[in-house]
């Protein structure tokens, strides 16, 4: 079937089965095109939680599924590919949680969205990359802040808060490995070029970018910036998105290796399935999910009064 054929019988059914598709920024392009909401962590996430949809297509990997199956529960939530996952979410157990809890017994934890259901469940606030910091400032009670799993978040997030912040030592096997001396490699062939980075990537790189920020972030720095030129620190998916909304700008992958292969899994073909075969359902049990429910509301909370990026997509499918 043509791609553009897929992609009309998704939208149309989509609409028969009154279900949104929600979608990240390193889907593929051709899924990004179709998508009733497009957006970072955080986005996605508010999305999730006020849509009247009866049914939720997630494409995305499995803890954001879970996420919108936690905040949704009377929603019926797909994941299109089973196996999308994240490796960051898998760094650390809910044993090892325990332990650390229980040597920092005055930390409060702060728990990065890409994390198993589980881990939330034990855990005081949730955050995403979009807004680590604000979460962490918002604690006016804990003066030390234990944040898994991903240590680069923990240690960018420490440069912009008084409180002592533990980190964990998980990371993102994508974003980890950029170097300086790559990013410093594609400076001297674009000199006028700004760098943005994500801050799952190495202290030592985001020392040298011009700026950090989540998905979303970098999406709407690329459109406030008057510079012509754009170093991008992040998964390849997101350029399909900057060069869409910036047919002007230059965008530039820092690296070749920046791909998350749990991210591009799903297909439409994958999708299409997932609506006609009603698969794989992401359901959250009770016994888990009230309190993981209460650490994302209390994110949500706090990113509520603090905004959050996104980009709502017109559900013309002549626009696709
Ligand atoms: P965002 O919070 O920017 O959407 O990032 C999610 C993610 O998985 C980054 O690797
Ligand atoms: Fe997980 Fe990294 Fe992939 Fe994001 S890019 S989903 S953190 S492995």
């Amino acid at each position: 079937m043509r791609m553009k054929d897929l992609q009309v019988k998704i939208k149309t059914l989509l609409r028969e089965k009154n279900a949104i598709l929600l979608v990240h920024y390193y889907q593929r392009p051709e899924i990004q095109d179709i998508a009733d909401f497009l957006g970072d962590s955080l986005a996605l996430s508010i999305e999730a939680a006020k849509t009247d949809a009866d049914m939720i297509v997630f494409a995305g990997v499995r803890f954001m599924a879970e996420s919108a199956s936690i905040l949704s529960p009377n929603k019926t939530v797909l994941l299109p590919r089973e196996e999308a996952g994240c490796p960051l979410a898998d760094m650390i157990t809910v044993d090892e949680l325990e332990a650390i809890k229980k040597q920092y017994p005055d930390a409060a934890v702060v728990t990065y969205v890409n994390s198993s259901a589980e881990i939330k469940a034990h855990s005081d606030i949730c955050c995403t990359s979009a807004n680590a910091v604000t979460v962490v400032n918002s604690l006016t009670d804990a003066e030390k802040v234990l944040m898994i799993p991903d240590g680069n978040l923990a240690r960018y997030t420490s440069l912009h808060t008084d409180k002592v912040i533990i980190p964990w030592s998980g990371y993102c096997p994508v974003h980890h490995f950029v170097t300086p001396e790559e990013v410093s490699a594609v400076k001297s062939r674009y000199p006028e070029a700004l760098f943005a980075a994500h801050p799952e990537c190495a202290p030592e790189v985001l020392k040298i970018a011009d700026f950090v920020g989540s998905t979303g972030g970098i999406i709407r720095f690329a459109r406030e910036t008057s510079v012509g030129q754009i170093i991008v620190g992040t998964e390849s998916g997101i350029m399909h998105q900057l060069q869409k909304e910036n047919p002007d700008k230059t965008f530039i992958p820092v690296s070749d290796k920046l791909i998350c292969h749990d991210m591009k899994y799903i297909t439409l073909k994958d999708i299409f399935d997932s609506l006609t075969e009603v698969k794989y359902v992401v359901k959250v049990p009770d016994n888990i999910r009230i309190a993981a429910n209460k650490a994302l509301n209390r994110m949500l909370e706090v990113s509520l009064l603090w905004g959050c990026s996104g980009k709502r997509v017109n559900n013309v499918i002549g626009e696709v």
